[in-house]
């Protein structure tokens, strides 16, 4: 039986290869089979827990839907929306904040990393914003959720939520139950600069990241830049794994190319970090910048990009509207 699939992506801009090896690449995966269901929300509501300039996340939506689509998504099969169009998604949002308890939420890690040290001048939203996303998952009856490894504890939250809601209201299955889809291996890609930090788009140096709007010439030289240990290659598993940023830009290498860490390891084994980086900027390359290309001239065709929103937000609109009835039903509104 097909899989019932939803997951977001924040449009706050620079989107990466972080998002793409861990996320989108598997979106496209799940898209083309045609047994699939499939919802991709650009969530924007998620995106204002942080301050964001009007203007900026505006483009960030369409850029968001662009890089959906150069990605290799297709509009006709799935449906691509962007939240705060759904009004279900805030409403069912506050109801499930009602069942989330403050214990839950509490144990947060990616709350704590993002509200630092001043946890005191975080948004509300920042802290509930797991509840917003257990909100988006559980309205389309979802069944598989796929995510990088950075997401796996707010699932694990959603399906608290659902549990709770389910017996707390004596409805055995009205709320599916989701299941994380995450990669195997290299669930969490890491920055260019610091193989112990993730890479990510709020980091503020550029050359930790490969953005998926980033040309040729971008690409090669942040691999060039990036950093490694002053060892020679690896020459087996054990010794990679003591080895954050080989690990990390090994395991880049293989979820692209598609070859084995041993097939890697055996290739270069004892040679030189330069000549596995420039294979390395050639596999990024060969993959990334047509995308890059194809999202440049999208981010051209703004009717185009918001036809495809207003379209699937009546879609998405037409599943969530009939699954927040029912929880008004159930609430006793
Ligand atoms: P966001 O926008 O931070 O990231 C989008 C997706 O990219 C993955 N990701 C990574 N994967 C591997 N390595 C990295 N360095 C890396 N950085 C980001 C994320 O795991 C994510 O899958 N809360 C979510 C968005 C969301 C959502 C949802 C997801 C809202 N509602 C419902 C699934 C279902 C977020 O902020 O992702």
């Amino acid at each position: 039986m097909g899989k019932k699939i939803f997951s977001g992506v924040q449009p706050t801009g620079n989107l990466h290869l972080g998002n793409y090896l861990g996320a989108i690449k598997n979106f496209v995966d799940l898209n083309n089979n045609n047994e699939n269901s499939c919802v991709f929300c650009v969530v924007d509501l998620h995106a204002i827990t942080v301050n964001q300039d009007p203007k900026d996340l505006r483009n960030n939506i369409r850029e968001t839907v662009a890089t959906f689509l150069a990605s290799g998504i297709d509009a006709k099969k799935s449906i691509i929306f962007n939240q705060s169009k759904v009004s279900a998604h805030s409403e069912a949002a506050w109801i499930l904040s009602c069942i989330a308890r403050m214990g839950w939420l509490n144990r947060m890690t990616q709350f704590k990393e993002k509200a630092g040290k001043d946890k005191e001048k975080a948004s509300i939203g920042l802290y509930s914003y797991p509840v917003l996303m257990a909100a988006d998952i559980l309205l389309y009856d979802t069944t598989h959720v796929p995510v990088g490894d950075d997401q796996k504890q707010h699932l694990e939250l959603c399906r608290d939520i659902a549990q709770k809601f389910n017996n707390d209201f004596e409805v055995k299955d009205f709320f599916k139950i989701p299941e994380p889809l995450i990669q195997k291996q290299f669930s969490r890609i890491m920055s260019l600069k610091d193989g112990s930090r993730k890479m990510s788009k709020s980091e503020l140096s550029d050359l930790s990241r490969i953005n998926l709007t980033d040309d040729k010439d971008q690409i090669i030289n942040k691999i060039k830049k990036a950093k490694t240990d002053p060892l020679p290659m690896p020459s087996n598993l054990e010794e990679l794994n003591k080895r954050a940023e080989a690990r990390n830009l090994i395991g880049i290498y293989s979820s692209l190319s598609g070859l084995t860490l041993e097939k890697i390891i055996q290739e270069f084994s004892g040679k030189n970090f330069s000549e596995f980086k420039d294979n390395l900027s050639q596999v990024v390359v060969d993959k990334i910048a047509p995308i890059s290309v194809e999202i440049k001239k999208l981010l051209n065709e703004k009717d185009y990009l918001d036809k495809i929103l207003l379209e699937g937000s009546k879609k998405a609109n037409d599943i969530a509207s009939k699954k927040i009835k029912k929880i008004h039903e159930l609430v006793g509104f």
